[in-house]
């Protein structure tokens, strides 16, 4: 009998460290637990975290339409990457990769015999405000898109507009150095 109370003890003290280490492992893994860094201005608000060769965005804006920010430009937004982004009026999101081909004037990256380096994305809005997160290569090698490293200090311009189409001027924009 009191073999049995052993086994018994032993199998349940087995299947409790077993479910401890497998609750460990999923934490681990979970998305919610990796450390965003932020920034806001000017309504926007700004939230990266570097993992691995990539890094994620997410991007809040206070307008209803498109919403985008443009990585080092070099005047205005003259050779700046652009990640610009809306969601419809049925939560459909769309994004695209664009390069500042003038201090006034982006081009999607496709148009330009690069490619879309956007690895994945969603976004959502309500009546204010539109947010879009998406993940992109710390280097693509396409040359419209730009090198990033970690830890870098990168010079970023923020712009929306109430309007989906993508070249419609924005409503509102700023700028921002941000710790990648
Ligand atoms: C949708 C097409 C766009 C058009 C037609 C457009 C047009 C313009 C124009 C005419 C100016 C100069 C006048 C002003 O300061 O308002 C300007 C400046 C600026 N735009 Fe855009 N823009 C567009 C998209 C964007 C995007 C996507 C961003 C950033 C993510 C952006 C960021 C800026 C910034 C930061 C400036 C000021 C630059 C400076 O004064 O140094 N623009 N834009």
């Amino acid at each position: 009998m009191k073999k049995i109370a052993y086994v018994l003890m032993v199998v349940v003290l087995l299947f409790a460290i077993m479910g401890a280490s497998n609750k460990t492992s999923k934490a681990g893994k979970s998305s919610s637990e990796l450390v965003y860094k932020s920034a806001i201005k000017k309504g926007f608000k700004v939230k990266w975290v570097v993992t691995g060769e990539k890094v994620n965005f997410i991007i809040s804006a206070p307008c209803k339409g498109w919403v985008a920010i443009g990585f080092k430009p070099s005047f205005m937004m003259k050779d700046a990457n652009f990640i610009m982004g809306y969601v419809d009026n049925k939560g459909k999101v769309f994004v695209s990769d664009e390069f500042g081909v003038g201090p006034t004037r982006h081009t999607p990256d496709i148009e330009l015999g690069g490619k879309n380096n956007i690895v994945k994305y969603s976004g959502k809005q309500n009546d204010t405000t539109t947010e879009i997160s998406f993940t992109i290569p710390l280097n693509s090698l396409d040359k419209y898109d730009t090198v990033l490293k970690p830890n870098e200090k990168v010079y970023i311009i923020l712009a929306c507009s109430d309007s989906d189409d993508f070249t419609t001027k924005h409503k509102e924009r700023t700028e921002l150095i941000i710790e990648l």
